[in-house]
């Protein structure tokens, strides 16, 4: 695990100076585009990292695992997972749960999410008005990813307490803030640990037909996982499978309300849902960076990168380059192609993409189904999530009339 060399922190959760007020955390993406222009690659005394801002740049560094490797500080939690991984182990263990993400395995799960969505909407139809976070893009992605996983959907606000914990990080430059997240990380992380290691105790000796399960049984070169491999393997999921797609789900409603010629159009032709959501993903993307860590000395937008340093890859300003979109500040909904990297690239490229995109089209198919006249309460305030990666709003009411 990498700290950085000045401050002793993980500058990969310290959020930038630039982002210092509200509204530049509700909407950073015209501070990215003036950090892209006028520094490209540039070093943050402040938060002893790289900042990297171009689309060219920002693939490079996730296409070459060699020169910037995973195994970098974010993971307060202690515990090796994939995404912290390199290969060979990375290429291992991915291995084990690649089949239960395929294309095929995920639409096989249509059905069922689209009457979990349903059952959501139910609830609140008849009120005209709900809080499209709180009633749909929180539950809806933590009850897919909890069954898949076979743990308890009623346990599902522990769940988001835990996994809103895991992705938080200080409001703040400040040591103090700092220390604060990193304990509140570690007892959430400790809690779901137990959790997870109850549940894998009871698979072990009654498998079922579950993610646990299967992680149990599944050998790399003869080898068994062990109980800590299994408990952080499920704990990423988990937390991944949460924070991100709900924030898709939000951006995506969010972006309807803000453009009603556009609301009106995705309603007449919803065959236009699967490039919208693309765009919601290229044009909001619930993870804004990507962290690495340099493995030797290496040049990148002529600056010289030393062994050792961390380097965070701005996702969010790379989705908004000039040099690779067109008319980038633009929500373009049927874009093509429309290469964004909300799902990161290389071989740690969102294993969990095929469920999220199936989960946001289908929420959004089903809203449009349902609700008409989608209208942002105006006047209500929104807050941010407080992450340094994870980008959306905490609330979002909104009122309609059902069909
Ligand atoms: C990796 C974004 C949904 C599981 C990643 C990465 C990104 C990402 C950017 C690459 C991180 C890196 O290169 O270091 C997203 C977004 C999502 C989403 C924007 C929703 C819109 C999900 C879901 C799951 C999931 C639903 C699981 C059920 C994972 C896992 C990895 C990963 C396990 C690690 C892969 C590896 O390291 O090989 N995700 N994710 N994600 N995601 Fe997602």
């Amino acid at each position: 695990m990498i700290k950085t060399k000045k401050t002793g922190r993980y500058a990969n959760i310290i959020p930038m100076a630039e982002l210092n007020t509200k509204e530049k955390r509700l909407n950073p993406f015209p501070i990215y585009d003036q950090l892209r222009q006028s520094t490209p690659v540039r070093y943050d005394e402040s938060r002893s990292c790289w900042d990297v801002f171009r689309y060219e740049d920002v693939h490079r560094i996730l296409k070459d695992p060699a020169t910037f490797s995973s195994k970098r500080g974010m993971d307060i939690r202690k515990r090796e997972n994939i995404l912290i991984m390199d290969p060979p182990r990375h290429t291992q263990m991915r291995g084990l749960v690649n089949k239960a993400f395929t294309p095929k395995v995920v639409a096989d799960l249509a059905p069922h999410i689209t009457s979990i969505t349903n059952a959501l909407l139910d609830a609140v139809l008849d009120h005209g008005k709900m809080d499209i976070v709180s009633d749909l893009a929180v539950p809806l992605p933590v009850i897919v990813i909890a069954e898949l996983l076979g743990v308890p959907t009623e346990d599902r606000q522990l769940f988001k307490e835990w996994s809103d914990i895991l992705v938080k990080g200080p409001d703040e430059n400040t040591e103090e803030a700092f220390n604060q997240v990193v304990a509140e990380n570690a007892q959430a992380s400790e809690e779901l640990s137990a959790y997870f290691a109850r549940i894998v105790e009871q698979r072990r000796s009654e498998p079922k037909d579950d993610l646990i399960s299967l992680l149990l049984a599944a050998e790399i070169e003869g080898q068994k996982l062990n109980d800590e491999e299994v408990i952080a393997f499920s704990i990423l999921l988990l937390a991944a499978g949460n924070e991100t797609t709900t924030n898709l789900i939000a951006n995506a409603v969010r972006r309807l309300t803000e453009d009603q010629a556009l609301q009106r159009q995705l309603k007449e032709n919803p065959d236009l849902i699967p490039s919208f959501i693309e765009e919601v993903l290229r044009f909001y993307p619930p993870v804004q960076a990507i962290g690495r860590v340099a493995t030797r000395d290496v040049e990148i937008g002529g600056m010289q990168i030393k062994a050792g340093d961390q380097v965070i890859s701005w996702v969010a300003s790379a989705n908004r380059d000039e040099a690779k979109f067109k008319d980038p500040g633009s929500f373009v909904v049927d874009r093509k192609p429309n290469p964004h990297l909300a799902f990161g690239f290389g071989i740690h490229f969102c294993l969990g993409a095929p469920l999220a995109r199936l989960e946001g089209q289908i929420a959004l198919r089903t809203i449009l189904e349902r609700l008409q006249d989608i209208q942002f309460v105006t006047g209500s305030e929104l807050s941010y999530i407080q992450s340094p990666f994870v980008y959306g709003v905490k609330q979002y009411p909104i009122t309609f009339q059902a069909i």
